[in-house]
């Protein structure tokens, strides 16, 4: 398997692929505070196998599109909703985020927990406001500094993986300059990151490598992830997700 299969294999089977928690979700879907129908369309983007997916799936009327770049996740998710019963509301879609098929203004709500990265917070809000209604929602969350300084060593890391990052009141000034209006913000709690996500990942580490036959890539794949929850550990009062839920302007 190549080292992108490998990473794909560490985190299919899992609840989520980022820090998060349902807890996160719902507290966003309470300050958007959502009077939804049959007719409302959410997008999912970048949805993994689904965590919020299906959150969003208890919580609001209409259809809701998931999508993703791997059929591995989609297909988990697909699983998910048929045993819960919200397979009817759940549309799968293997696309790529700058790519979707979706109409000008088709859609009511966007969201996307943990993933415009891939293709650049500001980007994404530009690319994905054409889908939008006007006064249609857009929900993503978004690494973010929470400190207005931090020791070289993280910002050294960050500005290489992710020059992006940046804090929140940039974020919410470049949310603004392209069209949205900010609604709420808050960020991830520790917990959403360790207990959610650092914590499963790490007890799935001893399969993952057995079933890869302790292959040097493997390896190579857990001893990343292994660093990045060290790195976590050791600067953790200084970053996490941001979640920015605004509206686009009419
Ligand atoms: C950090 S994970 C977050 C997944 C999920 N939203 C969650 O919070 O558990 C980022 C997701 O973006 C997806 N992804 C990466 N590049 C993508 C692209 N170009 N288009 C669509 N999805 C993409 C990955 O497959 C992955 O599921």
């Amino acid at each position: 398997m190549t080292e992108l299969e490998l990473i794909i294999d560490l985190h299919k089977n899992s609840e989520r692929q980022g820090p998060g928690s349902e807890g996160d979700t719902l507290k966003a879907l309470e300050i958007l505070n959502l009077n939804t129908d049959k007719n409302f369309k959410t997008a999912d983007i970048g949805c993994g196998s689904g965590g919020q997916t299906i959150s969003l799936a208890k919580n609001l009327k209409g259809q809701i599109i998931a999508v993703d770049l791997f059929p591995e996740f989609l297909n988990e998710l697909h699983e998910k909703a048929k045993k819960l019963g919200l397979d009817d509301k759940i549309l799968t879609l293997e696309k790529s985020m700058d790519a979707l098929p979706f109409h000008k203004e088709e859609l009511d709500l966007i969201w996307s927990e943990g993933a415009i990265y891939n293709i650049g917070f500001e980007n994404g809000l530009k690319k994905w406001k054409d889908y939008l209604k006007k006064g249609g929602f857009l929900v993503v969350s978004e690494i973010t500094w929470i400190t207005p300084s931090r020791p070289n060593e993280i910002e050294e890391f960050w500005n290489v993986e992710y020059p992006e990052i940046d804090t929140a009141a940039h974020k919410i000034k470049q949310l603004e300059n392209n069209g949205y209006t900010l609604v709420g913000y808050f960020y991830l709690n520790q917990d959403s990151w360790v207990k959610n996500y650092y914590q499963p990942m790490q007890e799935r580490f001893k399969d993952f490598l057995k079933r890869n036959n302790n292959s040097g890539t493997a390896r190579k794949v857990v001893e990343d992830h292994q660093a990045e929850i060290d790195l976590y550990q050791k600067f953790k009062d200084y970053y996490s997700y941001g979640f920015y839920i605004a509206r686009k302007n009419e």
